[in-house]
C-alpha cells in the first residue's frame, strides 16, 4: 500500500526507485523477471507516468534493471544487479582512526576564516600578506627558472637547501648542524608528527609547556602520550618541576617553545636554560625545541637557542620558514643526531616520499642569495610597528579590561581578562562584530586569556579590531 510521500524533499521519481529497489532485493521481483508496466505502476501509485519512466531510468543506470525490447523492463540476472546500492555509513568512518579532531574552538574559527567576509583577524598565528616575500619570490623565479628534474627526491630533503640551512643556521643562531643531520619537513608540524609518531610510543609521559602551542595538543593526544604540563610564567618554565614529574612519572621527553613562546611571548631566562639543560642531562630526557619564532626578536640581538647550549646532545631542534618568511612553503627542518634523522628519514619514505622539490628549491634560493636576511629585517620593522599600534590600541581601548606583558618577538600577545568571562559566548560576540581572536583554553588550562595574533591583521585594522573587540568584552564581562 505504500505511496510516494509528497510533504518531503526527496524527489518522486527517486522514492519510487527506491522502493522498487527495495521490493526487488527482497526477492519480490527475482532476477530474470519483469517489472510492472510504466502505465501499470504510475496508476497504482497515483503518478505520472513520466515519473516512472525516470524512476526506472535510475534503476537501468544502477544496473538493477534493463530493458529488452517489446518485453518490458526485466530485473537483470547478474547477482551484483540485485544487491541493494550501499552508501557506506561515512560518519562511522570518519569517527574511527587514530587521528583526534581539533577543538571545537579552532574549528570555529577556521570556518570563520574560510567564509573570506573580511573579518579581522587577530587568530591567526601568521604573517599578513604584506609581510611576506611574494615579490623576491616573484622575481627570483622570473630570473632563475626552475630546471631540476620532478622525480621523487630524497626523502631527507633536497641537499642544496640542507647545505644552506648549515651556513644560515650558524651565522643567525649560532647552531652548529651538518648537512646529514638536517631533515627537511613540510614545516615544524610535520616536524612534530614524526617525533611523536616514530621516537615515542603510547603511554609515554611527556612534559609540555602550560599554556602550549595548540596544534599540538591532539597531536599528542591521538598518538596516546600521557602529557604532563609545566606551568609558564613571564621567565617561561621553572626547570625544577622536570625533577619533581620525572619522579613521578619518568618524563620520556620535553617539548618545549623555549622563545616567544606561543601563545605567552615569554623567553626563557638564561639561568633556567641553563639549569634545563643540566636536568636534561642528568635525567637523559630529550627536549625538544620548537623555534619558529627567534629570529623574529623586535628588538636587538634574538636570545640564544637551547640547541646552541647544548653540548650533550639533548636537544632535537625544530626550525621553519613559516613564521619569519612564508608558511606556504611548508618548509622545516629539523636537526638531531644521525640515528634519529635516519629514522626518521625512512618514516618519511612511507608517509609522502619527503616534501616536493619546487618549494625546497625556491627555499634554497631565497635563503642562498641572501634574500631572508632582508626579509628578517624588514619582518622585524613591520611586526614592531604593528605590536606598537597593539599597545597603543590596547592602552587607550581596553586597559581597564586586560593584562599583559608586551611581548618581544613572536606574531601573539597573551592577555589575562580581569573579569570572569565566558570564552565561547565572548566568541561568538566578537564574530557578530567582525573580529576573531582564540580564546585562553584552547590552549591549555587557563581560562580567562585571550591569545591576540598581532601580526596577522593589516596595520589599519589593529584599532578597529580591538574596538570591536572592547565592545564584545563589555557585554561578556562580569
Ligand atoms: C610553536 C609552534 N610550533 C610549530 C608551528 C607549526 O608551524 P609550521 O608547521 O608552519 O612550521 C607553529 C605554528 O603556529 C607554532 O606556533
Amino acid at each position: 500500500m505504500w505511496k510516494p510521500d509528497r510533504s518531503i524533499k526527496k524527489p518522486i521519481y527517486q522514492q519510487i526507485a527506491d522502493f522498487m529497489e527495495r521490493r526487488i532485493s527482497f526477492g519480490e521481483f527475482p532476477p530474470g523477471s519483469t517489472l510492472p508496466s510504466e502505465r501499470k505502476l504510475a496508476d497504482y501509485l497515483e503518478v505520472n507516468r513520466s515519473t516512472v519512466v525516470l524512476a526506472y531510468a535510475e534503476l537501468r543506470a544502477s544496473g538493477i534493471v534493463e530493458s529488452a525490447k517489446g518485453s518490458g523492463t526485466r530485473v537483470t540476472k547478474h547477482k551484483w544487479g540485485i544487491a541493494p546500492k550501499q552508501t557506506p555509513n561515512w560518519k562511522t568512518y570518519v569517527e574511527g582512526g587514530t587521528f583526534l579532531p581539533n577543538l571545537p574552538f579552532i574549528r570555529r574559527i577556521r570556518e570563520e576564516l574560510r567564509k573570506g567576509s573580511g573579518i579581522i583577524d587577530f587568530a591567526s598565528g601568521e604573517l599578513s600578506d604584506d609581510l611576506f616575500p611574494n615579490e623576491i619570490v616573484r622575481e627570483l623565479l622570473q630570473k632563475q627558472p626552475f630546471q631540476e628534474q620532478l622525480g621523487y627526491d630524497d626523502p631527507q630533503g633536497y641537499s642544496p637547501l640542507r647545505e644552506t640551512l648549515v651556513s644560515f643556521l650558524e651565522q643567525h643562531l649560532h647552531i652548529h648542524s651538518t648537512d646529514s643531520s638536517i631533515l627537511i619537513t613540510s614545516g615544524s608540524q610535520q616536524s612534530l608528527y614524526l617525533i611523536t609518531q616514530c621516537l615515542l610510543s603510547p603511554g609515554d609521559a611527556v612534559a609540555i609547556e602550560d599554556p602550549s602551542y595548540c596544534y599540538s595538543l591532539p597531536m599528542f593526544q591521538s598518538a596516546g602520550l600521557r602529557l604532563f604540563r609545566l606551568p609558564v610564567d613571564d621567565r617561561g618554565i621553572n626547570p625544577e618541576d622536570i625533577v619533581t614529574l620525572h619522579r613521578q612519572h619518568r618524563i620520556r621527553m620535553l617539548f618545549l617553545n623555549p622563545n616567544f613562546q606561543n601563545p605567552t611571548g615569554s623567553v626563557i631566562a638564561p639561568e633556567r636554560r641553563i639549569r634545563l639543560l643540566e636536568i636534561a642531562s642528568e635525567l637523559g630526557i630529550p627536549i625538544v625545541e620548537d623555534d619558529p619564532f627567534t629570529l623574529t626578536a623586535l628588538n636587538g640581538d634574538p636570545p640564544p637557542t637551547l640547541k646552541s647550549l647544548d653540548q650533550t646532545g639533548n636537544v632535537l631542534y625544530i626550525g621553519s620558514l613559516s613564521k619569519i618568511a612564508a608558511s606556504g612553503l611548508r618548509i622545516g627542518w629539523l636537526i638531531a643526531p644521525q640515528a634519529v634523522v635516519n629514522r626518521l628519514t625512512d618514516a618519511r619514505q612511507q608517509m609522502d616520499f619527503g616534501l616536493s622539490r619546487i618549494p625546497q628549491w625556491v627555499a634554497n634560493q631565497f635563503i642562498a642569495d641572501g634574500h631572508c636576511e632582508n626579509q628578517i629585517n624588514l619582518l622585524r620593522k613591520g611586526l614592531l610597528k604593528k605590536r606598537n599600534e597593539l599597545m597603543r590600541g590596547l592602552q587607550d581601548i581596553m586597559s581597564d579590561y586586560i593584562t599583559y606583558t608586551p611581548p618581544k618577538g613572536g606574531l601573539n600577545l597573551w592577555c589575562k581578562i580581569n573579569r570572569e568571562v565566558d570564552d565561547f559566548k565572548l566568541l561568538d560576540e566578537a564574530i557578530k562584530r567582525g573580529v576573531l581572536f582564540v580564546p585562553g583554553s584552547v590552549y591549555g588550562s587557563d581560562q580567562d586569556c585571550i591569545r591576540i595574533s598581532f601580526a596577522r591583521p593589516r596595520f589599519e585594522e589593529i584599532i578597529p579590531g580591538l574596538t570591536h573587540l572592547y565592545e564584545a568584552l563589555q557585554i561578556h564581562c562580569k
